[in-house]
């Protein structure tokens, strides 16, 4: 699904985050920004052990921030490393953590004058965050950027996680 506002182009795609040649992917990664498992797991495997060298010269990223690095071996030229919040039940400013997360990864991509990002579901797998709420935040996040980029892209890694992705900017988009 891809929808077209103020020249900028928003998709849900389903896939491999790894594989976008794009400015920049977004690694949902923790706060010591020294790998894991996951989509952080990946795009570390995929990057090379450049991108763990660069990122333990960085000293971590609170919850809510993000940092930005190369691509390494990448095809994308950048990665921003942010952290979600672990989801608790929703009594821990969870929803706002998300909602910075995204925020402050735009921000710097935008700072890097950036034309081109992709996200994964932040928070939304080992993390536990509920996927139509996590949607919903990436969705309004993603709209507010418009005009600021060319093409920012949501990647799901299945096709249910896109169906609820695209619901919630289909909802956010009409509202
Ligand atoms: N491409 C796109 N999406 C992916 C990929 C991929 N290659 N691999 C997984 N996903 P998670 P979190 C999806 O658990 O919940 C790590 O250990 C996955 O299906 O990667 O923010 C970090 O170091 C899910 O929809 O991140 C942290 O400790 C989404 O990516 C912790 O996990 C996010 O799932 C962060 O947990």
């Amino acid at each position: 699904m891809r929808i077209e506002r103020e020249e900028t182009l928003i998709e849900v795609v389903t896939g491999d985050i790894t594989t976008l040649a794009l400015d920049a992917i977004v690694n949902a990664a923790n706060e010591s920004l020294l790998g894991g498992g996951g989509v952080d797991g990946a795009i570390h495997r995929a990057a090379g052990p450049g991108l763990l060298a660069e990122c333990r010269s960085i000293g971590g990223c609170p919850t809510g921030e993000a940092r930005i690095t190369r691509g390494h071996d990448l095809p994308a030229r950048h990665v921003i490393h942010t952290v979600g919040p672990v989801w608790h039940g929703g009594g821990r400013n969870e929803e706002a953590l998300l909602a910075a997360a995204y925020r402050n990864s735009f921000a710097l991509a935008r700072e890097h004058g950036l034309a081109s990002i992709a996200f994964p579901a932040i928070s939304t797998g080992i993390y536990g965050f509920p996927k139509d709420r996590a949607a919903r935040i990436a969705a309004r996040a993603a709209l507010a950027e418009c005009g600021a980029f060319a093409r920012i892209v949501l990647c799901c890694f299945n096709a249910g996680d896109a169906v609820v992705y695209v619901n919630a900017l289909r909802a956010e988009d009409a509202a």
